[in-house]
């Protein structure tokens, strides 16, 4: 009987900046320099957005930059079940700020069809997923209670080995309480995962972190770790 390998602790590589500004600049070119490299290693380049606020002007950059987006596959790390032009959808929000205005191919922006409800979502987008087995670049939020995509503290972050890839929310504390979000083990099998965090209101979730509290982002756990891109004055 093979001995059961606990996961290694999750490797946090923090990255401090004086302004917002300034993060969202270094996320922004973090992001076109991953696309570069999986785009001459392997032709495509594989990511999952954000939602949330936070990227929102990541996203507006990355509308005025030359890239090669026809070599980009875009996912979602989470969705909110609401109609799919409602305002409050995470891809309606990217569409307005970025993908509306450059040509990624449309077959390759890869929605989570949360107005059909979390169950059926979850089970779909899992069948979306079920062809890529790396994500090049995971892009992740922190709530100020923790969690990240929609993986809500004392909520299924599906953090095992057999975890599905896509998890129905059905009781969300932050609205909508009906979501799909991928599990911290699906977004976990990505080459580079990168948080972006800014806001006070962040600073407690910030500290329980680097304290070794158990919220959602800390069972995000890939092979190569994860850089956190803060504000300096979160972790004051
Ligand atoms: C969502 C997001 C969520 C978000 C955090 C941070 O659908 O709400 O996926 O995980 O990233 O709540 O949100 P802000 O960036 O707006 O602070």
């Amino acid at each position: 009987m093979p001995l059961s390998i606990s996961n290694p602790p999750q490797q946090c590589r923090w990255h401090c900046f004086n302004t917002t500004a300034e993060l969202e600049q270094a996320a922004t070119q973090a992001i076109l320099q991953a696309a570069l490299q999986a785009i001459n290693l392997r032709g495509t380049f594989h990511i999952v957005l954000a939602g949330g606020t936070t990227p929102r002007r990541v996203y507006e950059s990355l509308r005025k930059a030359d890239a090669d987006w026809a070599a980009w596959h875009v996912y979602f790390g989470d969705e909110r079940c609401l109609p799919a032009d409602h305002v409050e959808r995470n891809s309606w929000i990217v569409a307005q700020a970025w993908l509306n205005h450059v040509a990624i191919p449309l077959t390759q922006i890869h929605l989570i069809p949360a107005e059909k409800g979390a169950q059926a979502a979850a089970s779909a987008y899992a069948h979306t997923l079920a062809g890529i087995e790396l994500f090049d670049l995971v892009l992740l939020g922190l709530g100020e209670d923790g969690h990240t995509a929609s993986l809500f503290p004392g909520h299924e972050l599906g953090n095992t080995a057999d975890a599905p890839a896509v998890i129905a929310e059905e009781n969300a504390p932050k609205y909508p309480p009906q979501r799909v979000s991928l599990s911290a083990h699906r977004l976990s099998a990505a080459r580079k995962v990168i948080f972006m965090v800014s806001g006070a209101i962040k600073q407690q979730a910030v500290g329980d972190w680097r304290t070794g509290v158990a919220i959602p982002a800390a069972a995000i756990n890939p092979a190569n770790g994860v850089d956190v891109y803060l504000e300096a004055a979160l972790l004051a």
